[in-house]
Formats: C-alpha cells, structure tokens, sequence
C-alpha cells in the first residue's frame, strides 16, 4: 500500500444546499475510504472545495440580487457546516475562486498554450435577443444530437453522458425562445491530439471500474472532439491573454484544477512540499456517474497537457445517482431530502449507515426509502449490532461488576468464535480496499450476527460451565466491532470505545487490530448504556408527508 494520499470528492457547486443525494455517491464513500486508509497507516488527506464558477450560479445570484462573491462565500460556509454535521470530516474545504486556484488556472492555460494544445476559433454562439446574452451551456436546452434525447443542456446530456459539440433545436432557458447565432471569439483545448494517450492512461491503470473504462474507451474510439474551454460571461477565471477582458475559463476548465491547487497549499502551509507529496501519492477522486466524462477524459488530458507535471488519478471511484421513494430528485418539485434537516432529526450515523449499506461500489443506481430505512436501523443496526455491545457489556457489568473474567478452556464453539475475531479482518481489510464499503458493512453486520447467536447459545446468565470464556470473547468481539465500524460511524465507535473503558481515541487504532484479544482478565470495563435509539413508524410517516408539492 503506498504510505501517502490524497482524496477528493466532486467539488460541490456553491449554489443551493447539499442533499443525500451529494452525500451517497462522493462525500461519504469518500470519507469511510480516508478514515480507513487513515487505520491502515497511510498519511491520507481529504481535500475538497466548493465549486463556485459557472453560468448558473451567476444566474441564480443575479435573481437574488446579490454579488456572485456574495453568492458563493455563503454557500462555501453552509456547504462546510453541513458536512461537517454528518461527520464528512476534509482536512480542507476551500474553494475554485481562490486567489490560489486563479493563479493555478491561469498557468495551466499558459503551459498548455506554450505547449501548443491551444487554439483560437471564431465559432458562432448562440445568443439571446430577448435576454441580450450569449447563452452557454445551461442557458440553452435541445435535443442530443447522440442520443436524441430531448430537454438536454447543451453542456452535458443525462441521458447518454456525453458532452455535445452541438446541441439540436435549441431554446433559451431564461424565456424559451429560439436563439440566434452569433460570433465570438473562443479558446479550445486539443483534446483530440490526447486520443492515444487517453486510452493508453485507460488501459494501463488496473485500478478503475472496468465498466467504467469500457465506455470511456468507446467514447474515444468513436472519436473526440476539441473543447471549448471559454465563455462570454463575468463570472470566472480571466484568461490571461484575453485583451478585451470579456471573457473567462469554462467553469470545467478551472474547476478539478482546485483538486491541485487546494491540495498544494494545504500541504504547502503544513510544511511540507505539495508538489512532491501529490506526486508521491495515491489519487483518488471520488465522483458521480454523471462527470464519468470529464474526469476520466478531458482532467487527465489537461495533466498531460502539462506533461504530467502533477501526477494522474490512480483512483476515480464512481458511482450511481440516489433516488428518493423510487423517483428522480428534484428541488423545484420538493423531492428531495436536504441534509441539514435530515441531520436535525436523526443521528449522523443512522445516515451513513443506510447510505452506505445501500450503495454498491458501481454504476447501479441506488435507491433512499424511508421505510428501508426504518427497518434497517431497527433491524441491523439497533437489533443485530446494538444489541450485541449492550447485551455483551451490560451482562459484563450486571454479572462480573464489569470486570472483565479469566476464560474457562475454550470449546469448539469458543474455538471458533476466538477464530473469527482472529481472521475477521484479513477479508474485511480486502472489501474495504476495492472499495466494496457496501459487502465491508455487510461483514461486519454478520460478524455480530455470530456473536449474538454464540451468546444466546452459550445461556451465559444461566452460570454454567463456560460462562467466563464467552463473557471474555464477546466483550473482545465488541472491541473488535468499535474498531471496524470507525470508519464508517465514527461517533459510535467512539462510544463503544468508552463504554469498553478503553482510553483515548478509537480513530488512534490501527485497523489490524481487529483481530487482537486484548482486553484481558482483570479489564474494567466503563459505564454501559444503549447506543441507539429505535427509528418510530410516526417519525417517518411525517417525513414521508413532507415530500412532493408543497402548493
Ligand atoms: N461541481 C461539479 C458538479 O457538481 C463537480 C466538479 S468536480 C471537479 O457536477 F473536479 F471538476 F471540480
Ligand atoms: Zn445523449
């Protein structure tokens, strides 16, 4: 395993709260992943930004009357606390409008251009007459001109992925009306001339989802096309040699370039080299199904437009979109769960427990139900694991003054129980590094699943001949089990550590010691209460209420 890392997750547009559909498919594999690699021994940083260009927040913060500045520096904050509430910890949230990603951004363009990867072109835009703007990407709706499908935005289809060269029967989404043709002057960046070196990236790296890979290789196959990488709107990175100063950078331009640029100065102002240490690193972003198109094309090509100067991703962990009860999430219809509230009714780790136990490490999209939910908190997490630690612990205390007892000489049944402790982890450890967060869960639900059946066996409140050795093993199974949901419900394993009457922080613990016995004969354990609290029907049929039209 490389000793160093860096993690990222899609930056988060600063325009409008973060919902559990952001969460599920980036922040939160993301965050298990770092907490975890973090146990494993490796200096893992998890560095994020909010991605505050773009034509939709300048249209947004224009109607509420207000600078984009403005706009942005509030959501950059709440996006932050938001996070930081469900325990989405980054060791640094900054933001694309830095003064240090400017200047990153602007470099970049000039090493590109010096290295002959730009171009200039007078293309024709659309422009809007009602409106009296250029409209660029999400100002303008159509059809695909792959796939035709139709109310695309001319800057990403949904349906097939794709970027389009040109978008067909286009309407302007301010007003609707057709929009007429114009001409300016605008940069491209080669990606075409990257073709080869796309796919030879592609092929060689064995650590990206091969389903993934597949249609990204098809895409280039099917031939690329260069990329507009500028736009006739205020908002945005200037590009430097833009003498009339009306134009800037495509907000995809500048925006995963904050991957680097946020990374190097938090490194940077920590003391250590940046550059060396991304270089030294393992990469990981983590991203949605729906930016498979710019991270696995046009990011790459940019770094080795730059001749690799910052190294590639070794990692883009992908993943399907959530729904919500079965349907699309969407804001203007109110169908869509915001985390702040969310956060306001139930613990941070009932969230990351479901999310996570929900979402495969693939394309497959996953799907939030509130009864689902109900039933797996009260069911896997309070019935199965919740009732070990307090069933185990609390026996501990009510029978052995907490006092941890000497073992009696184990039976097959201890044996065997003594060996899942011992090899738990080896298989554990491989879920968790494929990334497999949903079948590592799984197996950790199904080791407490066995303690709870050698406990209930073992009658251990009957006093027989025994008692001692299965009192000793599942108080150790309950270390074991604090240790290996850290990554995954932080504030719970944390718990169950002081309920253990173990000192310090469970975050300090090295994942291998899963498979250790150490709480021995003579350990104390500390004061012992439920962990969690059971989800009532009442409480989510009022959530279930609080969807849909509000009018
Ligand atoms: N803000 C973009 C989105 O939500 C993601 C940007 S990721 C970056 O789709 F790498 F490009 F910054
Ligand atoms: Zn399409």
């Amino acid at each position: 395993m490389n000793p160093k890392a860096i993690i990222t997750s899609a930056l988060p547009y600063a325009n409008g709260e973060i919902h559990l559909g952001h969460v599920a498919s980036t922040y939160l594999p993301a965050d298990v992943t770092t907490r975890f690699l973090r146990q494993k021994g490796v200096e893992a940083y998890y560095i994020c930004a909010s991605d505050d260009f773009g034509t939709p927040i300048l249209i947004q913060s224009e109607k509420e009357g207000k600078t984009p500045e403005e706009y942005v520096e509030y959501w950059n904050k709440r996006d932050f606390e938001d996070f930081t509430a469900l325990n989405i910890k980054f060791d640094f949230f900054y933001k694309t409008s830095s003064q240090e990603n400017k200047q990153f951004v602007q470099d970049v363009f000039k090493k590109l251009e010096q290295a002959d990867h730009i171009y200039e072109n007078e293309i024709i835009q659309l422009y809007c007459n009602t409106d009296k703007k250029f409209l660029p990407d999400r100002y303008v709706i159509g059809t695909c001109p792959y796939c035709k499908a139709d109310d695309q935005y001319s800057d990403l289809c949904e349906k097939c992925g794709r970027v389009p060269e040109e978008i067909e029967n286009p309407h302007c989404s301010i007003c609707g009306q057709p929009p007429t043709k114009e001409k300016t002057k605008h940069y491209f960046f080669k990606l075409k001339n990257f073709s080869n070196q796309l796919s030879e990236y592609l092929e060689n790296n064995q650590n990206l989802q091969k389903d993934v890979k597949k249609y990204v290789q098809n895409w280039i196959k099917e031939g690329l096309t260069d990329w507009d990488i500028t736009r006739d709107i205020s908002w945005g990175i200037p590009i430097p040699v833009d003498e009339e100063k009306k134009k800037v950078f495509y907000g995809w331009f500048d925006n995963h370039l904050a991957y680097i640029s946020s990374t190097i100065k938090f490194l940077n102002d920590n003391g250590k080299d940046g550059k060396k240490f991304w270089n030294d690193s393992d990469i990981y972003h983590f991203i949605g199904k729906d930016i498979v198109y710019h991270h696995y094309l046009f990011l790459p090509a940019m770094r080795l437009g730059i001749g690799e100067e910052y190294k590639l991703p070794d990692y883009i962990p992908t993943r399907g979109h959530l729904t919500l009860q079965s349907r699309k999430i969407s804001k203007s219809r109110n169908w869509y769960i915001g985390l702040k509230d969310f956060l306001g009714i139930f613990p941070a780790d009932y969230l990351r427990f479901y999310l996570i136990s929900i979402n495969p490490y693939s394309q497959d999209d996953l799907n939030f139900n509130w009864d689902e939910f109900a039933t797996k908190i009260n069911s896997e997490l309070i019935g199965n694991l919740g009732n070990l630690i307090n069933r185990a612990l609390g026996f501990t205390l009510k029978s052995f003054d907490g006092v941890v007892p000497d073992p009696d000489a184990f039976d097959d049944m201890d044996k065997e129980s003594e060996k899942m402790i011992k090899e738990f982890v080896t298989e554990l450890s491989i879920l968790m590094e494929k990334n497999h967060l949903d079948r590592a869960l799984k197996m950790i639900l199904q080791f407490s699943a066995h303690f709870n059946q050698y406990f209930q066996h073992k009658e251990p409140w009957k006093n027989g001949p025994g008692t001692n050795s299965c009192v000793f093993l599942s108080v150790n199974a309950v270390r074991s089990l604090a240790i290996a949901i850290y990554p995954f419900m932080p504030d719970s394993s944390q718990k169950i550590w002081v309920q253990l009457g173990l000192e310090g922080s469970v975050s300090a613990q090295m994942f291998d010691q899963i498979s250790n016995i150490t709480l021995n004969q003579g350990h104390k354990l500390g004061s012992v209460s439920p962990l969690f609290e059971k989800v009532e029907e009442s409480v989510i049929d009022e959530q279930k209420s609080k969807l849909g039209d509000t009018n």
